[in-house]
């Protein structure tokens, strides 16, 4: 994008959510295996991820995997456990290189040990990177971040270190995983769905949204740039009335 189109980023969005659907139907419509489709969206990951700096935008986080997509078949479960290993051992170094920050939210107790460890040695290996911080979701759902962050907050008072009188949504939100994030200014969806499908339930509250046709595998960083670059005339009032 040449330097006179860049965003504004006083008006851009500063942190984009994105849920990357459609890779099943994009390798049905090619008569190939919806694994096919997985491999070709975890190709479109970087072209969105370089950008991100040219339109403004610090904060991305992908939706990997809900807690839902359990309930796929073993082959597909299985073929995308082993894609998203293969993708941190792949993008490790130009993650680095690019001044990539990675952190990784969702529930880590059913994934397993060698993905865990994958995951724990990317996001140390970028903490000191801050270019570009993205974030991405696996075994994630809205529902089980709140569950899992009550429950350690009702042990903060069971131990006493937390009075239930000082609960209120800032606390809840210290317990979530996204704690160090700032919300999602913008969330899209590719494929043409218009659900949320259990995604930053509690962070979206005041998002704006963008569900456009594209299946994920043919989203490109032109059609991001173009959304992101709507974002500016949105009019967010955040419940107020402007005066
Ligand atoms: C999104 O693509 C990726 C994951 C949910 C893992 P889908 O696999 O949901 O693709 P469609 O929606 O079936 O086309
Ligand atoms: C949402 O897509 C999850 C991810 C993109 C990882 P799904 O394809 O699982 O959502 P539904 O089933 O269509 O709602
Ligand atoms: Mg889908």
């Amino acid at each position: 994008m040449a330097k006179d189109q860049e965003i504004d980023p006083s008006t851009g969005p500063n942190h984009v959510a994105v849920i990357m659907d459609g890779n099943g139907r994009w390798a049905q419509a090619r008569g190939k295996p919806r694994l096919f489709g997985h491999h070709a969206g975890a190709k479109r990951v970087r072209e969105i991820v370089e950008a991100c700096p040219p339109n403004g935008v610090k904060y991305l986080t992908i939706f990997a995997f809900s807690t839902e997509n359990w309930k796929r078949t073993q082959t597909e479960v299985a073929g995308l456990m082993s894609l998203f290993r293969r993708y941190i051992e792949k993008e490790a170094k130009a993650l680095l290189k690019n001044g990539v920050r990675v952190r990784f939210i969702g529930d880590r107790m059913k994934l397993d040990d060698k993905l865990v460890s994958l995951m724990d040695e990317l996001e140390l290996l970028t903490s000191t990177n801050d270019e570009i911080h993205l974030t991405i979701a696996i075994n994630y759902g809205g529902r089980d971040e709140v569950a899992r962050a009550t429950k350690r907050l009702a042990h903060e008072v069971a131990a006493g270190r937390l009075d239930p009188k000082d609960v209120d949504a800032e606390t809840l939100a210290k317990f979530l995983d996204t704690y160090v994030l700032p919300d999602p200014d913008l969330v899209i969806r590719t494929s043409g769905e218009a659900r949320i499908s259990n995604f930053l339930l509690w962070q979206s509250a005041y998002s704006e949204y963008e569900f456009v046709d594209t299946l994920w595998p043919d989203f490109t960083a032109e059609e991001f740039g173009k959304l992101v670059g709507k974002f500016g005339a949105r009019d967010r009032r955040f419940g107020a009335v402007k005066a």
